[in-house]
């Protein structure tokens, strides 16, 4: 191979305060895992004798609990973006200990090479195989190393026995140029491959290889519930009936779906569809439904970023190869969410939103307007180019105490002009073509949980009429009464129209 062969916290000590990190991978899968670990002992170990440590992190998404969760807890990081799940690491951001920038994932990379965020020192790298020529063969997922690699000083390999050699191949790298030399990105179905398998780096950068035998810190998978099952159901229903009308082709659509329950949800009740093609998937996450639904051909093609699925569904991938080599691919964040492509397939995308309001704009990231909860990951992205955008989420949470469907969202992500249908378990809102006043009746009659629809629609009549109408100042009043009393059905609108 020709590198230095060298241990995670040797990396690690390359790694100086104040530096930028770019690191591989898309959510848990295909992030290096050894060496961030010890950047967090090396950042206790110095705050311990009283001197600052703080790093920079540059990713394509979330990443596992060895770099935001224990570099949070070892109050090592200064600045990241973007998208993130990890708990220890909202708190911290919450707390104000993080400057958290939480941008659009499809603009991660270009931003960098932009130069928008400083220089990227040293990029961390998961690979399976790395070649004396510099050539470095990911593992499961892409994200922004491939502009990372490019643009560090120095250049870490963690090569991860854990993920098969048989990945080579899989990857699709591309990276457009800057504006003004900008050209079309020739993707015009989801299997069009525009790149190479392997990330091109100057060999003369690769300060050491770390090698490592540590699979991907995969997800817990819940199992279905009624709620997310019904939700499933009516999106497939819907969906269903659109095609029926002729408002989808026959032939279907490529779908974007999120991550989590209610994906899951919704790709089984699309796979179980007798009515629903074979279909092709272009988005940034795969999970195991997905896999599942490849084996059964429910699922003709797969692009994704980011094979973000059990370590069993990934050996299982690894171990059947063969099989899988014309149905899956991987691609940079850039290009797996990039909004010309998303308009041009005609994608549905599908996404969970905290809450919506009542005239259909998206709050995907705030508690209460206020407290970060993840980011906006890919959403963004698929969201506002979309042949037809819908959003998912129970009508409710925490037992009640919340209705998912408020007067006025209290944090935008995707505004009213975006979103085209917003379902719940209990039904669904067909927004597109409607004025306010219709959204209105729609989301309140077909989407609020029945605890709450007259309490909305009380809301209307307090409302100054308009185009849209609002009573501004009680926009806010179930989410204040959720603060002040912990129960969002105790508000009374009274409290909030006296003088
Ligand atoms: N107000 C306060 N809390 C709310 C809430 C609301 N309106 N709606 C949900 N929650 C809470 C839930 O109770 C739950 O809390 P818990 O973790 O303490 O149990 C938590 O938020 C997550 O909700 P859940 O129903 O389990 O949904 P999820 O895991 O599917 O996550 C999002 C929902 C919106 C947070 C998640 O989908 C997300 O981060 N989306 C933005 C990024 C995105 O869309 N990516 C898509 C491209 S992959």
């Amino acid at each position: 191979m020709g590198y230095n062969i060298i241990s995670a916290a040797e990396a690690a000590s390359l790694i100086k305060n104040g530096e930028t990190i770019g690191l591989s991978g898309f959510t848990p899968a295909g992030t290096p895992k050894a060496v961030t670990p010890e950047i967090a002992k090396l950042a206790e170990a110095e705050h311990a004798a009283g001197r600052p440590f703080k790093i920079n992190i540059l990713t394509g998404a979330s990443t596992g609990d060895s770099c935001d969760g224990i570099l949070a807890r070892a109050h090592a990081i200064g600045y990241r973006a973007p998208y993130t799940t990890n708990k220890d690491f909202r708190k911290a951001v919450n707390n104000g200990e993080i400057a958290y920038n939480d941008i659009h994932l499809s603009q991660m990379a270009q931003v960098v090479r932009y130069n928008f965020l400083g220089r990227v020192d040293t990029a961390i790298i998961e690979a399976c195989e790395v070649t004396p020529d510099g050539k470095i063969y990911l593992t499961a997922a892409v994200g922004i190393a491939p502009t990372v690699a490019r643009l560090a000083d120095k250049i870490i390999v963690e090569l991860n026995a854990a993920h098969s050699k048989n990945m080579m191949g899989m990857h699709d790298i591309y990276e457009p140029q800057d504006p003004p030399r900008r050209r079309a990105i020739d993707v015009y179905t989801p299997s069009d491959r525009i790149g190479v398998p392997y990330i091109q780096v100057d060999p003369a950068k690769i300060v050491g290889v770390v090698e490592v035998n540590l699979p991907d810190e995969a997800r817990a998978f819940t199992a279905p519930d009624p709620v997310t099952d019904r939700i499933g159901q009516n999106v497939a229903d819907f969906l269903a009936a659109d095609m029926r009308a002729g408002r989808i082709p026959a032939t279907f659509l490529p779908l974007q779906s999120g991550v989590g329950n209610i994906a899951n949800a919704v790709l089984g009740a699309l796979g179980r569809n007798p009515e629903i093609p074979a279909f092709e998937m272009y988005t940034e996450v795969l999970q195991d439904s997905v896999v599942g639904l490849i084996k059964q051909g429910r699922v003709k093609f797969g692009s994704t970023c980011s094979l973000s699925v059990t370590n069993e569904c990934l050996n299982d991938i690894y171990d059947n190869i063969d099989f899988f080599r014309d149905k899956l691919v991987l691609r940079p964040s850039e290009i797996s969410n990039n909004p010309e492509i998303v308009r041009r397939l005609g994608l549905i995308t599908i996404n969970t939103a905290l809450e919506a309001d009542i005239y259909g704009n998206v709050n995907s990231t705030h508690v209460c307007g206020t407290k970060m909860m993840n980011g906006i990951g890919g959403s963004g992205d698929f969201t506002r180019g979309a042949y037809l955008s819908i959003f998912t989420c129970p009508s409710v949470a925490k037992d009640g105490k919340i209705s998912a469907i408020v007067p006025m969202v209290s944090h935008m992500d995707h505004s009213e002009h975006s979103v085209s249908i917003v379902v719940t378990e209990q039904g669904v809102a067909d927004l597109r073509g409607k004025s306010p006043a219709e959204r209105a009746r729609l989301i309140i009659d077909n989407c609020a949980h029945p605890a709450y629809r007259d309490l909305l629609r009380d809301y209307l009549r307090i409302s100054e009429k308009g185009h849209t109408s609002h009573c501004l100042r009680a926009a806010f009043g179930m989410h204040d009464t959720l603060l002040r009393t912990g129960d969002m059905r105790a508000t009374r609108w009274e409290d909030y129209i006296k003088d």
